[in-house]
């Protein structure tokens, strides 16, 4: 079975041009494969070594080369440095390497290369002369030293004959050094103040009956582990769950929307960001018998009450807190999850479309749509829970910068 490490994450997948640059197809096929969604920028010489059709037919993206196409979201290179996690560039020529070393921007992937502040990843081929040559070392000793990720070329018989380093390194070997650049937590939330709700509520009654829904409380507690192992401190309030808390979580278990309620309320004035992945159970019974309810001939009536809205009163209170909301949803789901935004009061609403296979209450992966107040929808491909969880949290790290930088 294939993992999907990759799940979601963007990867910018840069072609230079060398011999080995057919061998991007089967990189870009792997990193699909794993889940990733990949962005391929080739330069001229790579198109004449692969077409930009192939590349886009297993990607499912456009394939880009030229600086100046007019594109709708904006600035090219601009806008591709922004959008990626990560950059790959397979193979890396001497060419690239040399320009990457000396800070030259005469085409779009070099410009997207300056333009890009996270991790990139080359993979040189060449001519084993070439690769020898004591300017291309000096050049890879520069960029490593400024940080820049090599995965080493393999000996073998090159294209032009010769023997010696400069193969590209394997597929394998390649995607496998890009997951670990990626998926290594980043401590980027060290010390922010998390506050997260997970799991059911359960309304009684009578002292054997509630009540309740499906969740299991995995969602919110994917983002509790997320949370903690990017440096940050995390209350959980969870209503009842069969999974044991993360380590390093202050659990605060409760059993009622009422219970869950006050649990947030005594940690809302403590947190920095508050996130609401539980189901809480919008009505309760109105009355709780003492005793167990009897079996009668007749109908029984239930008549039920509101519960409060505790996402909706942290929206009306959050000051610089950013509020992030679940919408559980079985139809209109991004509609409805902009209007819940709005009207909760909330930064980012987290819309999950229960009725689809993979998403929802009780599984280990997701399907979930980011909604603004705005009106803007992301839609995110199917994933594991931890995985949403750390998109969920790149999310709050962003909106929190653009709070900082708001005043
Ligand atoms: O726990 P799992 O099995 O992993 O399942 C995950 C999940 C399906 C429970 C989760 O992904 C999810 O969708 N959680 C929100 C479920 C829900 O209650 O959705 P809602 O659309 O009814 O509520 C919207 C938001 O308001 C939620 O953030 C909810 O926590 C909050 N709310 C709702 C009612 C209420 N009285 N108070 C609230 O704060």
């Amino acid at each position: 079975m294939v993992t999907l490490m990759l799940a979601g994450r963007r990867v910018i997948l840069g072609v230079a041009g060398g011999i080995a640059a057919y061998k991007a197809a089967e990189i870009a096929g792997t990193l699909v494969k794993r889940g990733a969604e990949v962005q391929v920028i080739m330069t001229r010489a790579a198109r004449e070594f692969i077409t930009p059709l192939t590349l886009q037919t297993i990607t499912r993206h456009e394939v880009a080369s030229d600086m100046f196409t007019p594109r709708s979201g904006g600035v090219a290179h601009i806008e591709v440095a922004r959008w990626g996690e990560a950059m790959l560039i397979a193979p890396a020529t001497a060419n690239l390497i040399g320009k990457m070393a000396a800070g030259i921007g005469d085409d779009l992937l070099s410009t997207i290369v300056l333009a890009f502040d996270r991790s990139v990843l080359l993979c040189p081929a060449m001519n084993t002369t070439m690769y020898r040559n004591p300017v291309v070392q000096r050049n890879i000793r520069t960029l490593s030293a400024l940080g820049y990720h090599f995965v080493e070329p393999c000996s073998g018989r090159l294209a032009c004959g010769e023997e010696g380093p400069g193969r590209l390194a394997p597929t394998d070997e390649i995607v496998a050094k890009l997951e670990s650049l990626l998926c290594g937590v980043p401590r980027d939330l060290a010390g922010v103040r998390i506050l997260i709700t997970a799991g059911p509520t359960r309304e009684p009654l009578d002292p054997v009956r509630y009540i309740s829904n499906r969740s299991s409380g995995k969602m919110g507690y994917a983002v509790a582990r997320a949370a903690v192992d990017r440096g940050a401190y995390v209350v959980l309030v969870s209503g009842p769950s069969a999974l044991s808390p993360p380590p390093g979580v202050k659990v605060v278990p409760v059993e009622t929307a009422e219970e869950m309620h006050l649990a947030v309320n005594q940690h809302f004035e403590w947190c920095d960001v508050a996130v609401k992945a539980a189901a809480v159970a919008d009505y309760r019974p109105q009355t709780q018998a003492g005793g167990k309810l009897k079996k009668r001939a007749a109908n029984l009536t239930l008549i039920l009450e509101p519960n409060r809205d505790i996402l909706a009163e942290l929206g009306r209170r959050k000051g610089r807190r950013i509020i992030v909301g679940f919408a559980a949803e079985t139809e209109q789901l991004e509609a409805r999850a902009v209007l819940k935004a709005q009207k909760k009061g909330a930064d980012l609403i987290v819309a999950n479309d229960v009725t689809k296979l993979g998403a929802g209450f009780d599984v280990d992966t997701n399907i979930a749509v980011f909604a603004y107040p705005d009106g803007r929808t992301v839609s995110l491909p199917l994933m594991e829970k931890l995985a949403l969880a750390h998109r969920i949290l790149d999310e709050v790290r962003e909106l929190r910068k653009a709070g900082a930088d708001n005043g």
